[in-house]
């Protein structure tokens, strides 16, 4: 079941409708254009994780793309419905959250916004605890693009993930489970639905390291929970720009993001990576403490 919450003008609360029969209408530029932004959050043990985090993501998404949203007591309050309508009916360990916001109509200055609960995929946990093959894809434009070409919308999180879907099928035709995408100029950015990090351990010392947002990268907000983590338990902290062979070179490489958590990957291109398990073992509690 999914539980399907609209913010209407005029109510408070967000108005409940059926996720089953068709709610949107076909001149939505959300849907012509796939124009808009959306948010995914994961809901377990009745608390929506990082809600703050996602809700001030939204605002960014939608000021890069011009876009005016409701206030932000409104998705609150229909995020709680939803959640409540979503538990009502079929409580489950774990669901994903979605805010979406379009640009709405054609002809009209109105924008369509919704929330929708359902259970989460499998695949997520599968992720978490098998881990993950990769290959590198280049994503076709340089690591300066996002800077030279704000147009790109690069950083914003917007509804337009048919290229994001056609990147992870290509791998699945390979046998590969999943993607790192690079650039032309051949440094590392981030999965399709991923932020990426390495570690290494010299010694006591412990090192995480992340792709620097330069490139025009989503700001991961689970990358961003786990940073605050790890700096707190003496960790370093490192931004890239980085390179496939920092990659290969890594005690441990990871996807992470809201609904997977964090995913070791196991092999890129074929070639099998090192996993010190003691690092991923930190790394995973500290995920699963993300409130
Ligand atoms: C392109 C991209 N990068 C990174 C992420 C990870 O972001 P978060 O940790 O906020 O879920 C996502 C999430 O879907 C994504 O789509």
């Amino acid at each position: 079941m999914t539980a399907l919450v609209f913010l209407d003008a005029d109510v408070s609360t967000g108005r409940i409708a059926n996720a089953a029969t068709a709610q949107l209408s076909v001149l939505d530029q959300g849907v012509t254009r796939g124009d808009g932004i959306f948010e995914s959050m994961l809901y377990t043990k009745g608390v929506v994780r990082k809600i703050d985090a996602h809700l001030a993501r939204l605002r960014v998404s939608a000021s890069t793309c011009d876009l005016i949203l409701p206030h932000e007591e409104r998705w609150r309050a229909a995020i709680s419905t939803a959640v409540a309508a979503f538990d009502a009916a079929t409580p489950s360990d774990e669901a994903v959250v979605k805010l979406v916001a379009t640009r709405g109509p054609e002809g009209t200055s109105e924008g369509t916004c919704w929330v929708m609960v359902s259970a989460a995929a499998e695949s997520g946990r599968l992720q978490r605890e098998n881990g993950v093959s990769v290959m590198l894809l280049d994503r076709g434009y340089d690591s300066r693009a996002a800077e030279r070409a704000p147009w790109l919308l690069m950083g914003a999180k917007t509804l337009s993930y048919a290229v994001n879907m056609a990147a992870l099928r290509h791998a699945k035709k390979q046998g590969v489970d999943e993607v790192i995408f690079t650039s032309s100029d051949g440094i590392v950015l981030e999965g399709p639905t991923s932020t990426v990090l390495l570690a290494h351990r010299d010694g006591d010392i412990k090192r995480l390291i992340t792709p620097t947002l330069e490139t025009g990268i989503l700001p991961g907000t689970t990358q961003g929970a786990i940073f605050e983590a790890a700096r707190a338990a003496g960790w370093e902290l490192g931004y890239g720009p980085l390179t496939p062979e920092h990659l290969m070179d890594a005690d441990g490489v990871w996807l992470v993001s809201s609904i997977r958590l964090l995913a070791p990957v196991n092999s890129i291109d074929g070639t099998t990576l090192t996993l010190d398990r003691e690092l991923h073992a930190e790394l995973t509690a500290m995920v699963n403490n993300i409130a």
